[in-house]
């Protein structure tokens, strides 16, 4: 590969190596297994990565905080629709709606960038946490 060719595809999948690289930290600090089901393909604004990753992390803290949670299975892709992330663990769960500064925190990051972002508890089941970023037409594919 030349060298222009792996500085444009370090660039690229520099999105999905910091998600690996933090992902792989938290799950030795923590003891709790990361299944990683999808990271992107490709590298997106840097606004965008910034509200990835402080999504992940206020979604994580929660799960090391409040899940007990043996696994916690993340995915991060980049589509047609924008980018989509999902944080999903095996722990305790809760009943009706996640109220908290955390909750508020990823909610207002989100929507900073016109997303979405749901939290939903299933009691003894776990808890997921979805969010959708829309891409602007020169960002996606
Ligand atoms: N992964 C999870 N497993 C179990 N309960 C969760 C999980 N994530 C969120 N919750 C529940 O939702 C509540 C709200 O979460 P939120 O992050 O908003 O607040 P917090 O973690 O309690 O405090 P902080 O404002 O410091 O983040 C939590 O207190 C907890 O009851
Ligand atoms: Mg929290």
């Amino acid at each position: 590969m030349s060298e222009e060719l792996r500085v444009r595809d370090d660039r690229s999948r520099s999105l999905a190596r910091a998600l690996e690289g933090y992902l792989t930290e938290w799950s030795e600090r923590t003891g709790i297994a990361v299944e990683i089901w999808a990271l992107p393909g490709r590298d997106v604004p840097a606004s965008f990565t910034e509200v990835v990753l402080a999504v992940l992390e206020e979604a994580l803290a929660n799960v090391e905080r409040h899940s007990r949670a043996r696994t916690v299975s993340v995915a991060v892709t980049h589509g047609r629709g924008g980018l989509r992330m999902t944080i999903s663990d095996d722990g305790v769960g809760f009943f009706g709606e996640a109220r908290g500064r955390g909750v508020v925190a990823m909610r207002a990051h989100v929507r900073r960038l016109g997303g979405s972002l749901g939290v939903n508890g299933s009691p003894g089941e776990g808890t997921t946490v979805t969010g959708v970023l829309p891409l602007r037409r020169q960002d996606r594919e």
